[in-house]
C-alpha cells in the first residue's frame, strides 16, 4: 500500500516508515523540512502532496511540535500555537485527507501519554485526550469506510536517552507496531492504541 507518514524524519516516524517499508508498503516520507514537504499547521501543503503524488491510501502522523506550557505560565498566544502544533494540526490533517483517499483508506494520528508530574502535563492532557476523543467520535462520520485511529505512546526509549536517561521507555520499534496494526487492520476504526 502507499502511505503517507507525515513526520517521518522523527524518532518515532523513522521507526515508522522502516516498520511499514518492511512489511512491503511503499513509504511516502513528508516533513516541514524533508523533500516532500507536509506541514500540519499549514494544510494547503497536504492538499499539494495528494496533487502531485496519486494513489495515497493511508496517512500516518507521527507530527508534533510545540512546548507543554504550563497552566498558571507562558501565553494564551503559546497555547495556541501549541494546540495548532499538535491537536488541530492532526485535526486538519485529517479533514484535508478525506476527500483525496480512496474507499477503506485510513488515517492515524498521535496522542501521548504524560506523566501528571510533568509540569505542562494539562496542556499535553488537553492535546492528547481531546485528540483520542476526536478521533473517536470523527470515526463515525467519515464516509466511504474511511477509518481514523490514534496511537498513544508513553515515553519512547530513545527520546529517554537522548535525555540523558539510560533506562525505561519503549523502543520506537516497538511503538511503531501499533501505527502498522492502525494501518493494516481492515475495520479498525474510532480507536487509541497504545504500544
Ligand atoms: N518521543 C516520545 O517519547 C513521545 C512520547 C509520547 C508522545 N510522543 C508524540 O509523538 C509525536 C512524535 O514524537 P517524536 O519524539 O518522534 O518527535 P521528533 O523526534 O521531534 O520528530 C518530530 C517529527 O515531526 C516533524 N514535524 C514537526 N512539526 C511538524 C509540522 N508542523 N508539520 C509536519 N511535520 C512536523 C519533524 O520534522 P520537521 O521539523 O522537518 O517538520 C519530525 O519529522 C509527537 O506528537 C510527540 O508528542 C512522543
Amino acid at each position: 500500500m502507499k502511505i503517507l507518514v507525515v513526520g517521518a524524519t522523527g524518532t518515532i516516524g523513522a521507526a515508522v516508515s522502516d516498520a511499514l517499508t518492511a512489511r512491503g508498503h511503499t513509504v511516502l516520507p513528508a516533513s516541514r523540512s524533508g523533500a516532500i514537504k507536509v506541514d500540519v499547521e499549514r494544510p494547503d501543503t497536504l492538499d499539494a502532496v495528494f496533487a502531485t503524488e496519486p494513489g495515497v491510501e493511508h496517512v500516518v502522523c507521527c507530527a508534533g511540535s510545540g512546548s507543554l506550557v504550563p497552566v498558571d505560565g507562558g501565553t494564551d498566544e503559546e497555547f495556541v500555537e501549541g494546540l495548532r502544533g499538535k491537536l488541530l494540526g492532526q485535526v486538519f490533517l485529517l479533514r484535508h485527507a478525506i476527500p483525496h483517499l480512496p474507499d477503506g483508506g485510513s488515517v492515524t494520528l498521535t496522542s501521548g501519554r504524560i506523566p501528571e508530574t510533568l509540569r505542562g502535563s494539562a496542556f499535553g492532557s488537553l492535546t492528547n485526550v481531546g485528540l483520542e476523543a476526536f478521533v473517536a467520535a470523527a470515526a463515525r462520520e467519515l464516509p466511504r469506510g474511511l477509518r481514523v485511529n490514534a496511537v498513544s505512546p508513553g515515553w519512547v526509549s530513545e527520546t529517554l536517552a537522548a535525555l540523558g536517561e539510560s533506562d525505561g521507555g519503549t523502543p520506537a520499534a516497538v511503538v511503531a507496531r501499533s501505527y502498522v496494526e492502525a494501518v493494516e487492520t481492515t475495520g479498525l476504526t474510532g480507536r487509541t492504541l497504545t504500544p
